[in-house]
C-alpha cells in the first residue's frame, strides 16, 4: 500500500490515478476530509420560513437543514437515534417535529420545547414499554459541531475543533463574495431560483472541484458550444470573452479560482443581453451601482472557483453554487443552485433561468461535455494497470507569484495547473491526518489582511 505522499507528489505535478478509483482511499476521504472540513450544505433561501427543512448531504451522510421556530438555521444527521431510519424522506418540506416512520420517535428543534436542537421529545410507550426509564436527553439527533450562515450560504462541520469558517476560507472570501453578494451589500439578498438540480455522475467526486478551481485549459472540450452559441443574450459565445482571467490560488488553504486580480479597473459596462433590453438595463444599473458603492475599495472578480474540498461557484452572471457529493470512489452526486437577486424583475429571473438550463445542469451543454470527460477518465483509470499510473499536473510548475495586495494569495498566469496542485496538496494534508494547528499554520488570518 502506497503512502499519501507517494500517491500525491503535488510539487512535481504528479497525482496517482488510484486516488480517483480506490475504494479504501475513498473511505479514508470520508473520515479525514468530510468529517472535518467545512462543507457547503445549502442556501438560506431554501428554508425561508420557520420549520422549513431541506435535506442535504455532508459527504455520504444525509443531513437535515432546517430553520427552527426562533429563526436559527440548524443542521442535523438525517438518521433516527433509535435504529437509524431516515427521518425525512422528502427532499424538502415544513415540519414542526421530525417523526420517525419506523417506531415513531420524534425530535424537535423548537427552542421553547428543547434545550438543544434535535432533542428527543416523543417516544411511543415511554411510560409503559420503557417504564419511564429511557433518558430522552441522551438520545437526540446528532447535530453538526459548527454551522455558519455566510451571506446566505450555509456551511457546517462535524469537527468541534475546526477553525472558524472565515479563517478556513481566508482571503478567498473576497472572491466568494462576488458570487454570494455581487452587489456588495445587496439590499434584497439572493435566492435560489427553480430549486436544486441533482444528478449522479459515474466519476470520482474530485474531478469536478479540480475542474472548477481553474482548468481553463479544458476549454477545447466546449468548442462545439462556442460554435453553436448559448451566450446570456442568446448570441454566440458562452460568456463575456473579453475578460482576461488569471489562475488565482490560496496555496496554504487549497482554494482557488479563475478571476481578475485585485484593484482591476472594471471599465465601462459591456453589453451582453442584446435580445433582452430589460435585462440589459438591469445589469447596467447593477454595474454602475458597484462603481458607486465600491469606490476605491478592493475590487476583485471571480469567473469560477472552488472552496476545498467540494464546493464550487460562478461569481459573475450567471451566479451559481455547485457541490459535488461523494457516493463511492467512482460515483458522485452533483448539485447545482442558481442564484438571482431576490428583488430582480421577473424578466431578469426568466432570462437567467433559460441561460442556466442551456448552459449547466444535467441537460446543459457545457456540463454534458464535462461529465463525459470525467466519467471517461474515471473509467479508463479503473484497471489494475492504469490505476498504477500518475496524472500529469505539470503545467506552470515553478511560476507561482505572490499577490502582495491579498495576503495568502498567489497567481500563476492564465493557463496553468497550479491551482490543481495546491488543491491536491491540501487533499494530502487532510489525508495525512494533520492537526488543525498544522493545517492552518500557513493561513493568513483576516485581521492581518485588513
Ligand atoms: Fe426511528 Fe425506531 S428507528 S423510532
Amino acid at each position: 500500500q502506497k503512502t499519501v505522499d507517494e500517491l500525491v507528489r503535488a510539487e512535481e505535478g504528479l497525482v496517482s490515478r488510484s486516488i480517483f478509483v480506490d475504494e479504501e482511499i475513498f473511505q479514508q476521504e470520508l473520515k479525514q476530509i468530510f468529517s472535518r472540513a467545512w462543507l457547503f450544505v445549502g442556501h438560506e433561501s431554501l428554508v425561508p420560513k420557520p420549520d422549513d427543512y431541506f435535506v442535504s448531504r455532508m459527504g455520504t451522510e444525509s443531513v437535515i437543514l432546517t430553520r427552527d421556530r426562533q429563526g436559527q438555521i440548524q443542521v442535523m444527521l438525517n438518521s433516527c437515534a433509535h435504529r437509524g431510519m431516515k427521518l425525512c424522506r422528502y427532499d424538502h418540506g415544513n415540519n414542526r417535529t421530525f417523526t420517525c416512520p419506523y417506531h415513531g420517535w420524534s425530535f424537535s428543534t423548537d427552542g421553547k420545547l428543547v434545550e438543544r436542537p434535535g432533542e428527543l421529545v416523543g417516544v411511543p410507550g415511554h411510560a409503559t414499554h420503557y417504564k419511564g426509564e429511557l433518558d430522552k436527553k441522551q438520545w437526540g439527533l446528532k447535530t453538526v459541531a459548527q454551522v455558519v450562515n455566510y451571506k446566505g450560504a450555509i456551511w457546517a462541520t462535524w469537527d468541534p475543533n475546526a477553525p472558524p469558517f472565515l479563517d478556513y476560507i481566508g482571503n478567498m472570501r473576497l472572491y466568494l463574495d462576488a458570487a454570494l453578494d455581487h452587489r456588495n451589500g445587496s439590499p434584497g439578498g439572493s435566492e435560489v431560483i427553480g430549486g436544486v438540480q441533482k444528478w449522479r455522475v459515474k466519476c470520482n467526486w474530485k474531478f469536478a472541484p479540480e475542474n472548477f478551481i481553474g482548468d481553463l485549459y479544458h476549454d477545447i472540450s466546449h468548442r462545439s458550444v462556442d460554435i453553436v452559441g448559448i451566450g446570456p443574450g442568446g448570441g454566440k459565445g458562452r460568456r463575456d470573452a473579453s475578460a482576461t482571467r488569471s489562475a488565482i490560488c490560496f496555496p496554504e488553504l487549497g482554494h482557488g479560482l479563475l478571476g481578475r486580480l485585485p484593484f482591476y479597473e472594471e471599465g465601462p459596462y459591456a453589453p451582453q443581453y442584446g435580445r433582452y433590453p430589460e435585462v440589459e438595463a438591469y445589469y447596467r444599473e447593477i454595474h454602475e451601482q458597484r462603481e458607486r458603492t465600491l469606490g476605491s475599495a478592493m475590487r476583485v472578480q471571480t469567473s469560477v472557483g472552488t472552496i476545498f474540498p467540494n464546493m464550487s461557484f460562478h461569481g459573475r452572471q450567471p451566479r451559481t453554487l455547485a457541490v459535488f457529493h461523494p457516493i463511492s470512489s467512482t460515483e458522485m452526486e452533483m448539485w447545482r443552485m442558481y442564484l438571482v437577486d431576490k428583488d430582480a424583475p421577473e424578466a431578469v429571473k426568466d432570462a437567467a433561468r433559460h441561460y442556466f438550463l442551456r448552459y449547466s445542469g444535467p441537460g446543459g451543454m457545457t456540463e454534458s461535455d464535462d461529465m463525459e470527460n470525467w466519467t471517461g477518465a474515471t473509467e479508463a483509470s479503473m484497471g489494475a494497470m492504469s490505476r498504477e499510473l500518475f496524472f500529469n499536473y505539470q503545467m506552470g510548475v515553478g511560476h507561482r507569484e505572490d499577490v502582495p495586495e491579498i495576503p495568502g494569495c498567489a497567481v500563476n498566469g492564465e493557463y496553468t495547473e497550479e491551482n490543481a496542485r495546491i488543491y491536491y496538496r491540501r487533499w494530502a494534508q487532510f489525508m495525512n491526518g494533520l492537526s488543525w494547528d498544522q493545517l492552518m499554520a500557513g493561513a493568513v488570518r483576516l485581521e492581518e489582511a485588513a
